[in-house]
C-alpha cells in the first residue's frame, strides 16, 4: 500500500516487518508506532488532520487484514509433542535428540528373537503387567497364605497393597481364564524384586514365561519344546538336563540346564567352568493352578516354565554387570546400535 504521507508509510513497512515476528499477531495492533500515529492526530492543525486521520486507519485496517490472514494460516491443532523423548541436555539451549540418535535396547532386541522363535513353533505373546494384585502374584499359583515359599518373591508393596511382581507366573491364571485348550502363550515382562544389587542381581529384570495346555501333554514334551527352543537360538545342537526343584505352582517342578553354547561342555566362564547353564524354573502345571484358571485338571494337563531374559543376553554379549541394563548409560547402550 503506497500512503501519500511519509511518516504514515514508514510506520507501515516497520510494522509488517514486526508482525512476522510476532507469536501474538494482534499485539501489532497495539503498537506503539501505531497509538502515536493516532496521537499524532490531534497536533497537526485542522485541516491536515482529516486527509492524515484517513491514513493512519486505512494502514489500521491493512494491519487487521494481515492479522487475520496470519491466524487463517495457523493450523487449528498444534502438532502432537512427546513428553517422553530424550533432550540434549549438553547443546547450549536444550534440544530434542534427533530419532537416529536413539537406538533399540539390547534386551528388547534379543526379545524379539526370542518371541519370533516361539512364534514359528506357535505361541502367542502375552504381555505381563507391571503392578498386580495378591491373589495373581501367590494366590492363584497355589502359594497358601502364610507359606514360606511366598519369602522367596521379596517385592515392592504401594500402601494400597499392590504388588511390582516378582515373577511373570502372575500371568498364568488369566491365560488360563483366557484361553480354552490347546493353550500356547509365552508372557514376556519387567518383573521386581527387593535384591542387595551387585553385578548379578538388579531390581527390576525381564522374565519370560511359557504356559501350555492340552489334553495328554506330559514331561517329555515341556523337555523337547525348550530343548528345540534353545537349539534354535543357539544355532547348535545342545544337551539339555533337568533337576528336581519345588515351586508350589508345578509338580513336578524342575530345574532347567543346558549344555555350555560356549565352550561345548569343556569348561569356561560363562558356565563357571561346570560346562552346563543352570537356565530356568519349570514343572508341570499343578492340578489347583488349573483349576483355578477354569481348566479341569481331570481332562488336561500343561507344562509351563519361566527363566530370565537379561541373563540371556548377559551370556550372549559378554555383558558381566546387569546394572547396565537399567543404567541409562548411553556409553553401553550405544554399542548395541
Ligand atoms: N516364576 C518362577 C520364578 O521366577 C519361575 C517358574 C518356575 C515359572 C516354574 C514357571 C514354572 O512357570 O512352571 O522363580
Amino acid at each position: 500500500m503506497a500512503y501519500q504521507n511519509d511518516e504514515v508509510g514508514k510506520v507501515s513497512e516497520l510494522l509488517q516487518a514486526k508482525i512476522e515476528g510476532l507469536g501474538d499477531k494482534k499485539a501489532i495492533l497495539r503498537a506503539p508506532e501505531l497509538l502515536a500515529l493516532y496521537e499524532r492526530i490531534k497536533t497537526l492543525p485542522p485541516e491536515q488532520r482529516a486527509s492524515f486521520g484517513k491514513e493512519v486507519n486505512t494502514l489500521k485496517s491493512e494491519l487487521e487484514e494481515l492479522v487475520q490472514s496470519a491466524l487463517n494460516s495457523q493450523p487449528s491443532i498444534l502438532s502432537p509433542i512427546d513428553v517422553t523423548a530424550p533432550f540434549d541436555i549438553n547443546a547450549p539451549k536444550p534440544t530434542l535428540l534427533p530419532a537416529e540418535f536413539g537406538s533399540k535396547h539390547p534386551l528388547m532386541t534379543e526379545l524379539e528373537t526370542i518371541l519370533d522363535i516361539f512364534a514359528r513353533m506357535g505361541f502367542t505373546a502375552v504381555e505381563s503387567r507391571e503392578i498386580d494384585d495378591d491373589y495373581h502374584m501367590f494366590g492363584s499359583l497355589n502359594f497358601p497364605l502364610g507359606h514360606p515359599a511366598r519369602d522367596d518373591y521379596d517385592t515392592f508393596m504401594t500402601d494400597e497393597g499392590l504388588i511390582a511382581p516378582a515373577h511373570t507366573s502372575t500371568m498364568q491364571n488369566r491365560v488360563l481364564k483366557a484361553n480354552k485348550p490347546p493353550i500356547r502363550v509365552v508372557i514376556p515382562g519387567r518383573t521386581f524384586r527387593n535384591e542387595d544389587l551387585d553385578a548379578r542381581h538388579e531390581h527390576t529384570f525381564y522374565q519370560l514365561e511359557g504356559v501350555y495346555v492340552d489334553k495328554g501333554i506330559n514331561t517329555s514334551h515341556l523337555i523337547a519344546t525348550l530343548k528345540a527352543f534353545l537349539e534354535e537360538y543357539y544355532g547348535q545342537k545342545l544337551e539339555v538336563k533337568t533337576q528336581p526343584f519345588y515351586f508350589p505352582f508345578t509338580e513336578p517342578s524342575f530345574e532347567f540346564a543346558l549344555s555350555c553354547p560356549f565352550c561345548k561342555k569343556k569348561g569356561c566362564g560363562v558356565c563357571g567352568q561346570s560346562g552346563w547353564i543352570e537356565l530356568l524354573g519349570c514343572g508341570m502345571i499343578h492340578p489347583n493352578v488349573l483349576k483355578e484358571g477354569g481348566i479341569d485338571p481331570a481332562e488336561y494337563t500343561g507344562f509351563a516354565w519361566g527363566g530370565g531374559i537379561d541373563r540371556l543376553v548377559m551370556m550372549k554379549n559378554n555383558i558381566e554387570d546387569i546394572r547396565n541394563f537399567e543404567s541409562g548409560n548411553l556409553k553401553f547402550l550405544r554399542q548395541f546400535s
